[in-house]
């Protein structure tokens, strides 16, 4: 029985992997250690919550005892590094925590992981350390070409050059200390929980609000989109199949500009739920600081070195995002009210 650590398995991304995973195979146990900040809801795990081979600890990945401590409780096999301040806009005007959490919380992670696992020189067998990563490390594409694993890191905002700078801190404890690691840096996700700061739930909620759906520029910044259970299947795959030392791009050839995003999810509304959403809702705003104009995923290591491929095409996952958002608007309330409501109006004032 493998057991994973996986820090911020109850943010979007997080919780979708504790699901997938645990639904996936009996045989594995996983401890999830989150600190429950804004982005982090109990609600997300709710079908999982009872199952014997899964724990939940309410910690810091920035906090040396709470880490350290669940590895000495577990005999913790693999770690899953989710855990991050992760967007954007709030990296613009606060960029501390983003050095906080996403640098210095996946060093502590690091040397934790060191001290449990390597014995001299030899490193436990079959350990691994996964960091989960973005796209925005490699910066910002023209209007051809893709992101590949050699492409240089060129972040552009605070939460970019964070993930760059905990991407550079793995990368360095596998050079330095042999430590097993990969590195994945996948493209922009989507579906159930994901926190309506994000562009595609914000729309479907504002749009269920009859609320301006903002649109910052002129629209046509490009964002290469994959529905979430593609990018859990990768990491699966990586930890199970990935060579050591490496990083793998993921992504689903997946390219919108935002305002196609933002038609997509008007005319959903408009033809299924309300026929007086329409595009009479849209309100250009101003452009995001340092905005990147274009992310494009190369997708060919993870599919020829490991089989990956994407399953949900972008036409049926975003019908199933937006009607996931319908059938749990208990789930869209509770995390709108609140602090989310004070988040909104000093951001779009
Ligand atoms: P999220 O903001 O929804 O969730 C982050 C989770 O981390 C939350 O549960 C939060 O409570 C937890 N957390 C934050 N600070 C913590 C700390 N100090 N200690 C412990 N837990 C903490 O983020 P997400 O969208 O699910 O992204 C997860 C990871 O995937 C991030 O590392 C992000 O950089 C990466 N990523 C995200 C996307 C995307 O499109 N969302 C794409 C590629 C990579
Ligand atoms: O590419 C992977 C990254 O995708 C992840 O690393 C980040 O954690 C994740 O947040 C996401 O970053 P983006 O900045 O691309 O996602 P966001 O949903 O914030 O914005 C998507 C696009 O939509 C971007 O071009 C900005 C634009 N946008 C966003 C919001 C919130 C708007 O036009 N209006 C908005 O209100």
């Amino acid at each position: 029985m493998k057991t994973y650590l996986v820090t911020g398995g109850a943010g979007f991304i997080g919780s979708n992997f504790v699901i997938y995973m645990l639904k996936r195979y009996k045989d594995i146990k996983i401890i999830n250690l989150d600190k429950l900040t804004y982005a982090g809801n109990l609600e997300n795990l709710k079908e999982v919550e009872n199952y014997p081979n899964y724990v939940f600890i309410q910690g810091d990945i920035t906090d040396r005892e709470v880490v350290s401590k669940s590895f000495k409780d577990y005999s913790v096999d693999y770690v899953v590094n989710f855990a991050a301040e992760s967007h954007v806009d709030r990296s613009i005007r606060e960029p501390e925590v983003f050095a906080k959490t996403n640098v210095l919380g996946t060093v502590n992670l690091l040397n934790c992981a060191k001290e449990a696992w390597l014995d001299g020189e030899q490193w436990k067998p079959g350990v691994k350390f996964l960091h989960v990563s973005t796209d925005e490390v490699y910066g910002s594409l023209g209007e051809t070409g893709y992101f590949t694993e050699e492409t240089p890191l060129d972040p552009h905002s605070p939460y970019s050059a964070s993930k760059a700078g905990s991407d550079l801190m793995v990368k360095a404890y596998g050079d330095t200390y042999k430590m097993p690691i990969n590195i994945t840096r996948c493209s922009n996700n989507y579906g159930p929980y994901q926190f309506p700061e994000k562009l595609i739930p914000l729309l479907i909620n504002n749009c269920l609000n009859h609320r301006d759906l903002p649109v910052y520029g002129d629209g046509l910044n490009i964002r290469d989109w994959l529905y979430v259970e593609d990018h859990c299947k990768a990491i699966d795959m990586v930890i199970n199949k990935g060579l050591c030392g490496e990083v793998y791009n993921v992504g689903g050839h997946n390219e919108r500009t935002n305002i196609q995003i933002v038609k997509t999810v008007i005319n959903y509304i408009h033809e299924n739920v309300d026929k007086s959403v329409t595009e009479d809702l849209i309100k250009f705003v101003e452009d995001r600081k340092g905005h990147d104009r274009r992310y494009g995923i190369d997708p060919s290591k993870i599919k020829n070195e490991l089989g990956w491929y994407p399953e949900t095409r972008f036409e049926a996952g975003i019908v199933k995002t937006i009607q996931w958002y319908l059938d749990n608007k208990e789930w869209l309330e509770g995390v709108t009210s609140g602090e989310y409501r004070n988040y909104y109006e000093k951001m779009y004032k």
